[in-house]
């Protein structure tokens, strides 16, 4: 029986890599430790209800003392949690230092303490900040651009730290944007889908010529299990879908699939320090033997339809909070 440690199981990413974690292992068991922030939805797990592997802690990876007591009983610990939007980083960054670089300290102190078999911290290849020319490499230098990304290096080479200074078994991941279902509504794929749906407007930031690689949530998780089993300790790994996009190519294909009109689309002011381009060389992880799985064009026709058959998953979600963020900031 393996015990593994899931934070930020709540979210977008980690709810993905719980639910298939324990579809695909039988000896397993997982605790999700996650705060429910604004991102943290329980909605996003209705399905492990009953399932006796699996248990629910609704708690702070900044909380020492619960999260000793956690990582103490586990063997393997996958640090998810985070706040992970970065306009909401550029209006208040306060929480992204806190939790994504401070909560990562907590972790891996009581990871050294006790003595786990692997630690992955799941960073984002936005550290490397923007590139208009060659993609990133694994020694490449951090230039994140904004809080958010900065928070994220700190807590990327913090992980490092620990493994370098006390052999905490680390292994770093620096993925690149995901899609799939139960992403929260803030971010660009889900929340122009949901935005066409209800024939209202989609803010694309800037002249929308910005790139991102795009790589299906599942192809993520999956390069995370290749990388417990066959990533070496104290190493980083790029990972990529190798799909990249300009976000208006994006805004055409949700637009197409939904047989919306492009008069939906609406350039709004662009983002504060917006960086143009992310681009990772995943040669490193490819020499090991993994690939992404996932047919972009078809992969992204299965999320919007994903969106359009889920309704009350994000229905509830912009009704509330999210609605008082969205309408506070200047994309209405
Ligand atoms: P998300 O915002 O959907 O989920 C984050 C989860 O962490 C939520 O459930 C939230 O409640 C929880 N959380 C926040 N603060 C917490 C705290 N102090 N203690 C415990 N739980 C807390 O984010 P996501 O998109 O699922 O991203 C997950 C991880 O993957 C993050 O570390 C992010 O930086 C990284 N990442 C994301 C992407 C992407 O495209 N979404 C790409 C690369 C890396
Ligand atoms: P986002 O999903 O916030 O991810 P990240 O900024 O972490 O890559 O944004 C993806 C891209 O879409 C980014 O270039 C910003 C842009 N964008 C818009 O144009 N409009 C929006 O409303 C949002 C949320 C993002």
């Amino acid at each position: 029986m393996v015990k593994y440690l899931i934070t930020g199981g709540a979210g977008f990413i980690g709810s993905n890599y719980v639910r298939n974690l324990l579809k695909n292992n039988q000896d397993v068991t997982v605790v999700n430790l996650d705060k429910l922030t604004y991102a943290g939805n329980l909605d996003n797990l209705k399905d492990l209800e009953g399932d006796n592997r699996y248990k629910f802690i609704k708690g702070d990876i900044g909380d020492a003392a619960l999260v000793d007591g956690l990582v103490r009983d586990a063997d393997i610990v996958i640090n998810f949690a985070a706040e992970s939007h970065v306009d909401r980083s550029i209006g208040r960054p306060d929480d992204f230092i806190t939790t994504d670089v401070f909560g990562t300290f907590v972790l891996l102190e009581a990871a050294r303490k006790h003595g786990v078999k692997k630690f992955v911290q799941i960073s984002t290849d936005e550290v490397y900040g923007s590139t208009e020319g060659a993609s990133f490499v694994e020694t490449d230098p951090l230039m994140p651009s904004s809080p958010y990304s900065a928070s994220k290096a700190g807590a990327d080479r913090l992980a490092y730290s620990y493994f370098v200074t006390y052999d905490v078994p680390v292994i770093i991941t620096r993925c690149s944007n995901n899609y799939g279902p139960f992403q929260y509504p803030e971010k660009l794929i889900p929340l122009f889908v949901t935005n066409a749906m209800d024939d209202k407007q989609l803010p694309i930031y800037g002249d929308g010529l910005n790139v991102r690689d795009w790589i299906h949530v599942v192809d993520h998780n999956d390069a995370v299990d290749f990388l417990i089993e066959n990533g070496a300790d104290g190493e980083v790994y790029n990972i990529g879908g190798g799909n990249e996009r300009t976000n208006l190519e994006i805004t055409s294909i949700i637009l197409e699939k939904l047989g919306k009109p492009e008069s939906l689309k609406k350039f709004v002011e662009d983002r504060m320090g917006h960086d143009r381009r992310y681009s990772v060389n995943c040669h490193k992880i490819n020499m090991l033997g993994w690939q992404p799985q996932y047919e972009f064009k078809q992969a992204m026709r299965e999320t919007i339809q994903w969106y359009e058959d889920n309704r009350w998953w994000w229905e509830r979600i912009k009704s509330g909070e999210y609605l008082e963020y969205y309408r506070s900031h200047y994309k209405e």
